[in-house]
């Protein structure tokens, strides 16, 4: 099978890396991809967002399977055009991407529905906003932007001076453009987050699987939000009875409330979950594999990404196995120094191969220049460990990190720390 895969970052060289093992495989195409996936496929110079030419592209290469990574073409349509073209498509519609692409639509399904999540309210007016917020107790709100803001739509004042900035900056001054032209006011949770998948086709959810990213830039979760430092799983905390919960009160409930809003899901659905005392509770839904979580999920999935993806992709998921390994894994990533502010880039990264000695090495921002690669981005790239316990998974994902070189290379060290039990 030709498969074309949309995308260009760590998330997509894992399943560019994952699709590579399938014996189904002839071709791969990464759309644009990085200097990762150009060692287990063939990149093609077309930007995520360039749909008519993608569709145009699939058509003329008669591709068989087209698989879109990135939450905004799923959330902009292209699976849509993909599929009106007569293109086999792995993803889901727009109307089921807006469980990603709305926090407001998304809320008012978990709303009708009753699957768990902290109660929110919208608004399109500063005013009435700040108002609603001095009724609630100083520091209990986080504001959110409706639409998708690249992973930063979301402020958790402390105060009510904060809140009241928030709103403002958000409603007034659009600080995400469109995508802050209406705002959630939601009840604060508590408690251990985890990113729970299942592959989803209409009311069928495949095994699900559990992890843990990291997004904060800092050592101890401070610093600026990123897209993510690093990642591990499955979670310490993920029990059997919490996954059958989770199961049974939000993946299988939501796949069904999609079905029922016209909106059937076809494509991964990603949980973002806080474990809150009262038990677990959406803090998000998105519509797609998460990064930094893929880089352990495809290291992690026993069964064959391409057989899965074209199985969803012809609505006969139920016919397939989805397996998950249970060993620990974990995933650092190296990052440009001053990420996610202003960095150099064209940087000369060496010691890839004996990296690989100790874990599997995903690209993110890299390119090939001349003979050499070199940086081209924030998050460069990251090591995926494996073990027998999470903390042999971490010491592989460091020793691999530690192999690895360019200038002003700096990268968490707490990544999984938490997961050790002394
Ligand atoms: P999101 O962009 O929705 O993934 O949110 C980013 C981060 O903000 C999450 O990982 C949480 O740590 C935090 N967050 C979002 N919503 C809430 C909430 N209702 N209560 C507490 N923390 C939240
Ligand atoms: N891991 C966060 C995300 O993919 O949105």
């Amino acid at each position: 099978m030709k498969v074309l895969l949309i995308g260009s970052g760590g998330r997509e060289h894992a399943m560019a890396w994952k699709l590579a093992q399938s014996s189904k495989l002839t071709e791969l195409f990464i759309a644009p991809g990085n200097a990762g996936t150009a060692d287990v496929g063939t990149n093609v110079n077309i930007g995520v967002d360039d749909h008519d030419d993608i569709v145009k592209y699939a058509l003329d290469e008669n591709i068989d399977l087209v698989v879109v990574a990135p939450d905004q073409p799923i959330v902009d349509g292209l699976c849509d055009q993909l599929r009106q073209a007569g293109v086999t498509t792995f993803g889901p519609s727009a109307a089921a991407a807006r469980i990603e692409g709305s926090k407001i639509w998304s809320d008012n399904l978990m709303t009708k529905y009753g699957i768990p999540t902290a109660e929110s309210e919208p608004f399109s007016n500063s005013g009435v906003a700040m108002e609603y917020g001095h009724t609630k107790p100083e520091g209990s709100l986080v504001v959110k932007a409706d639409g998708l803001a690249a992973g930063k739509g979301v402020i958790i004042p402390e105060t009510y001076d904060d809140l009241d900035t928030a709103i403002v900056g958000m409603l007034d001054h659009g600080a995400f453009g469109e995508s802050s032209s209406s705002i959630l006011l939601a009840e604060r949770m508590s408690g251990p987050e985890a990113s729970v998948f299942a592959f989803v086709n209409g009311e069928h959810v495949s095994a699900e699987v559990a992890s843990c990213d990291y997004k904060r830039a800092g050592d101890g979760d401070v610093g600026l939000n990123t897209g993510g430092m690093g990642s591990y799983g499955p979670p310490e905390f993920w029990t059997p009875e919490l996954a059958a919960q989770v199961r049974k009160d939000i993946l299988e409930p939501a796949a069904k409330a999609l079905v029922a809003e016209n909106s059937s899901f076809s494509g991964v659905l990603y949980a973002g979950l806080m474990i809150t005392e009262a038990g677990p509770k959406i803090i998000e839904f998105n519509c797609r594999l998460g990064d930094p979580e893929t880089q352990i999920l495809m290291p992690m999935l026993q069964s064959d990404f391409l057989e899965i993806c074209l199985a969803v992709a012809e609505n006969r998921l139920s016919e397939t196995t989805v397996e998950w390994s249970t060993k620990p894994h974990t995933f650092v990533v190296a990052v440009s120094d001053g990420y996610p502010g202003s960095y150099d880039t064209g940087v000369e990264i060496t010691g890839i191969e004996a990296a690989e000695d100790h874990g599997v090495v995903f690209h993110a921002g890299t390119a090939s220049n001349d003979d050499k690669l070199v940086t081209s981005g924030g998050r460069v790239l990251g090591v995926t460990g494996l073990g027998d316990t999470i903390k042999d998974s971490r010491d592989a994902a460091y020793a691999g990190i530690d192999e690895i070189s360019f200038e002003g290379m700096t990268f968490r060290r707490d990544i999984a720390e938490r997961a050790i039990q002394d």
